[in-house]
């Protein structure tokens, strides 16, 4: 279940379909010119042609300023006015926009002195109540921009400038620009821009934007002595989902010296950052017959970014990663090298660098915070300098007079409002109603007139009111529903001197409430006393049924069954909803471990232990995988295959139920790290033919063929009698049967498990999966590191190819084995591998020859236990025995 380690990268080919050209008309974009007055000033910008207006709308606090008339000359006209935030240590911006559109946030500083202090500020930015980065100002007039790709977790969007230190926070222009839901998605967090460079063919070049780009993304011109600038003319078919401008496709750089490997640098700023690479490519040159430009793409001492590659002709090719890249000093170093076959060097058009901005998923609840932004508004309370941004979240940033819960999950929620001597003027507004956890509401001393409202009697956890000292509001009417509150004292009520008032007439209604509380009263105690039996049955359940300690695998007999009786009340409609998963997952209290999509925890439904695989919280990316795996586990069952209980799409959250298998992934096992038992010969050979059988099912017992596509033994998983089975299906793809199209642009598994052949053709087979199953097949054997730099042959295949040549099983086999294993079994598993690693695909055998083969395997461990010595003893052989029997005899390599 562990992705750790690979990366998936897409490829974007350009699709000829109709443009959109009505996205030209600036649609959905909000230009800001902070500080612009009068406030409803807008005008047009003359070098990009965007109109701007004020920030009056969308701010109510800070000062309006303008910088130096003589820097003027230097800017645009955005950056003339600004909005400085004297006072309060949080002050926002608010958006009413859509939850789960996708927008491009781009804020611009410039400081103009215009204070006459002539500092360098420095404050740092927040999305809601996430950081998204700190702004430093290097000089009066240095420039600063901060892009932020952001999905709204809300139909709000708040930006937020924060006060660190001495100096004063502004902001001289705030941009908001619609992109497709579809573009730069990620795991999880936000995208912030580290850079975005095209290649110009002219050294005056300037910055590429709105209206090329009609997302008005920045494109920077980008020189260097080690390439030149090739272009054309001629249109570039620009049609793929990144809408890349023309301006930017119709250049290209190529390396100075075209017969040297050429490399692309750049260290992040934070080098613990994860980081999200986007390369644009078009052919802009015309090719004679005899010329081919074809290149590979490794990054970082060999990593592999993309295999050969042809930039197709006046056409883009997008390539990004899915899963995202990190490096342990923020270095990413991307070699881009001629293949054989090429007769021109390496290519490229554009290149955009992105960073992963963490987002806090818990805010305060929507309808909380929409009550409170109209509270502030109806009394006008822009002076309480904290109230901006979200009330409750982060708590450091706590609105004045408000108190919130904390859940552990969940949004926060409004417990306490103390709006004392606040000059509320005007009738007591009923927004204060929708505040549905408030438990105390102090409004004394302040002017409010007109009656007492008849909501509070609904609002259940009040608790209690302060309405004293408000001269103008009418006293005399308390109404029925809240007096019988007040007389059942469920709510304490503060009028002025008197308190809770009883007038003569309500008085003999109070026995019945009393009666009505009373009778509640019970009925709470019963649902107590049940809730308290079930509990106590639940842990009585738990601790007779425990399991003991890892138990050791005795018996090869032992067939894997799965508790499916236990969760039979999902079968149904294996659909549940996020409550469900939170209960399930008891909020997510124990982690089993950590992927590439998210976090596995520990359930439990129903008395059964189940694995939930949250995938990452504040976006929607990993969807496709997501989507995939759950179509393909609620199509095929099989007893080696990890089973779904059941899945969560519910808005934001999305999560996989699983069987739980309690003995980890076949990795773990063999390094040891689950306790210092060792999986014997017997357990190995067993596990071996069951992950194989889950493998066979895949390529022939469902239709259409499905090709797993990222075997390895992280995702073999083991259950509690180590019984296999294979997990992780978010990579997997069907392919249809006739052996057409099984081009895929996607070339995904994870390094020294990828199918060589695969990844130069990008021709996806079920061999594929075989070739990936032989890198398993010789960890179980020799438990080794697939890819060991500091070995002599770093990959797993070249190393035993090359010990076999010594002849000798034994230095190959795993040393904790002591011994104990079936030497000609060895043999075989070891020359059934090589077969699987054959580089031609279709010298490989298939999985249903590989689980007969191991049939064998285990059969022969079998007839050794059962005391055969002269088997044992025999066949520590000599190399010729593999080149002699196997028809999938291992290839060159
Ligand atoms: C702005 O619009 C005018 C009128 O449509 C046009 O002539 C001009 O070229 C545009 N300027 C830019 C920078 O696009
Ligand atoms: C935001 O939109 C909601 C619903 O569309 C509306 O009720 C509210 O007044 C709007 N708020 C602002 C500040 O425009
Ligand atoms: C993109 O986000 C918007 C805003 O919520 C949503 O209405 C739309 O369905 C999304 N589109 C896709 C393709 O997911
Ligand atoms: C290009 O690189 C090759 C190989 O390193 C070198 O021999 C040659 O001198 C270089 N040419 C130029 C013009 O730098
Ligand atoms: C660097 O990135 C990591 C991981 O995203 C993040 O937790 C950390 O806060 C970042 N540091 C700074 C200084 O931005
Ligand atoms: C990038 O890698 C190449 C060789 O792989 C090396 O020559 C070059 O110095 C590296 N660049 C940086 C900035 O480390
Ligand atoms: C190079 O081209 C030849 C002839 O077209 C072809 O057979 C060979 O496979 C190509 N080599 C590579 C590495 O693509
Ligand atoms: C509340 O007070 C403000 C000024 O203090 C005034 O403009 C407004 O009209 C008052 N509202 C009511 C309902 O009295
Ligand atoms: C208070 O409200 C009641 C009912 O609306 C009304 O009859 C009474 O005159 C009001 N009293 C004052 C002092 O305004």
């Amino acid at each position: 279940m562990k992705s750790l380690h690979w990366f998936l990268l897409l490829l974007i080919v350009a699709f000829t379909v109709l443009r959109i050209v009505e996205a030209q008309n600036q649609a959905g974009f909000i230009s800001l010119d902070c500080g612009l007055v009068p406030t409803e000033t807008t005008y047009v910008e003359k070098s990009t042609n965007i109109t701007y207006k004020s920030d009056a709308d969308y701010i109510d606090s800070g000062s309006v300023e303008k910088i130096n008339d003589a820097d003027k000359t230097l800017v645009q006209q955005p950056l003339w006015a600004l909005r400085s935030f004297p006072e309060g240590q949080r002050n926002c911006y608010n958006f009413n926009l859509t939850a789960n559109s996708k927008y491009l946030i781009r804020g611009t500083f410039l400081y103009g002195n215009y204070d006459g202090l002539n500092q360098s500020p420095s404050f740092d930015l927040h999305i809601g109540p996430s950081k998204w980065t700190s702004v430093k100002i290097l000089g009066v007039t240095d420039r600063a921009i901060h892009e932020l790709i952001h999905v709204l977790t809300q139909d709000r969007l708040q930006v937020c400038l924060v006060k660190t230190e001495t100096t004063t926070p502004f902001i001289s222009s705030l941009e908001l620009r619609p992109l497709k839901n579809s573009t730069y998605t990620t795991q999880s967090g936000s995208l912030m821009l580290f850079n975005r460079v095209y290649c110009p063919s002219d050294s005056s070049s300037s910055v590429i934007r709105y209206d090329e780009d009609i997302n008005d993304r920045i494109w920077d011109p980008f020189f260097d002595n080690d390439i030149v600038s090739i272009s054309t003319d001629l249109q570039v078919d620009t049609s793929n989902i990144f809408d890349v401008p023309q301006a930017v496709m119709k250049t290209a750089a190529i390396p100075t010296n075209a017969s040297e490997p050429w490399n692309l640098s750049w260290t992040l700023d934070n080098n613990t950052a994860l980081s999200y690479v986007y390369m644009h490519f078009a052919e802009v040159q015309n090719l004679k017959a005899n010329e081919i430009r074809e290149f590979s793409i490794t990054y970082n001492g060999g990593k592999i970014w993309y295999g050969l590659f042809r930039p197709p002709k006046l056409s883009i090719v997008t390539i990004y990663n899915q899963i995202p890249l990190s490096s342990s000093n923020g270095l990413f170093n991307f070699t881009f090298a001629m293949s054989v076959n090429s007769t021109l060097p390496p290519l490229i058009n554009a290149l955009e660098i992105y960073t992963v901005v963490d987002i806090q998923p818990l805010v305060t609840n929507k309808d909380d915070v929409s009550a409170m932004m109209n509270i502030k508004k109806t009394y006008g309370l822009s002076k309480k300098v904290s109230w901006q941004g979200d009330p409750c979240a982060p708590q450091f940033y706590l609105w004045e007079g408000v108190n919130c819960s904390y859940p552990n999950s969940g949004p926060s929620m409004i417990i306490s409002l103390n709006l004392k001597e606040s000059e509320l003027n005007g009738t007591i507004t009923s927004d204060i109603s929708k505040l549905t956890q408030l438990k105390e509401l102090d409004l004394s001393k302040n002017d409010l007139s007109g009656l007492i409202p008849a909501f509070f009697a609904d609002m259940k956890l009040l608790t209690l009111i302060n309405l004293s000292g408000n001269p103008k509001l009418n006293l005399t009417t308390v109404p029925d529903s809240l007096q019988q509150r007040v007389n059942s004292k469920t709510l304490t009520l503060i009028l002025g001197e008197i308190q809770n008032p009883t007038p003569q007439k309500e008085s003999k209604k109070v026995p019945m409430v009393a009666i009505a509380a009373s009778v509640a009263g019970v009925f709470a105690l019963l649902v107590i006393l049940v809730i308290v039996f079930l509990v106590m049955r639940r842990k009585n359940a738990e601790t007779t049924e425990a399991p003991g300690p890892l138990p050791s695998v005795t018996s090869g007999t032992v067939k894997n069954e799965t508790k499916s009786s236990n969760l039979s009340i999902m079968t149904k409609d294996r659909r549940i909803t996020y409550s469900e998963v939170l209960k399930m997952a008891n909020s997510f209290e124990r982690v089993l471990g950590k992927g590439g999509f998210g976090t596995v925890y520990h359930g439990n439904l129903d008395n059964a232990e189940v694995a939930v695989k949250m995938l990452s919280h504040s976006s929607t990316q990993g969807y496709k995988e997501f989507k995939a795996e759950v179509e393909l586990l609620l199509r095929v069952h099989h007893r080696h295959l990890v089973g779904l209980v059941g899945y969560c799409d519910d808005g934001d959250n999305m999560a996989l139920i699983y069987e739980y298998m309690a003995n980890g992934d076949l990795k773990e096992n063999m390094s040891g790290k689950r306790g210092g038992h060792v999986l014997t010969w017997q357990n190995r050979m067993q596990i071996a033919v069951e992950a194989a059988q889950g493998l066979e099912y895949l390529h022939i017992g469902c239709t259409p063929p499905m090709v797993h596509r990222d075997v390895k033994t992280t995702n073999i998983l083991l259950n509690e009698r180590s019984g296999a089975k294979l997990a992780d299906f978010g990579l997997s793809r069907s392919f249809p049967l006739d052996g057409e199209c099984h081009v895929s642009t996607v070339v995904a598994g994870t390094p020294g498990y990828l199918d060589p052949e695969y990844y130069r053709t990008n021709w996806l087979s079920e061999k594929s999966d075989v070739y990936s199953f032989g890198v398993v097949l010789l960890e179980i054997v020799t438990n080794q590191p697939v890819i060991d730099k500091t070995r002599e042959r770093p990959h797993i295949s070249e190393w035993v190819g090359f010990m076999l040549t010594k002849g000798d099983i034994k230095s190959i086999v795993d040393p904790k084995l002591m011994g104990d294993y079936d030497t000609n079994g060895a043999w075989k598993i070891v020359e059934l591998a090589l077969g699987c690693l054959n580089p031609s695909s279709n010298q490989r055998p298939t999985m249903a020859h590989v689980v007969m083969e191991l049939n064998e395997c285990v059969a022969l461990e079998n007839a050794r236990r059962q005391g055969s010595e002269e088997m044992y003893s025999r066949g520590s052989g000599d190399f010729s025995r593999l080149s002699s029997a196997s028809e999938f005899a291992p290839g060159a390599r």
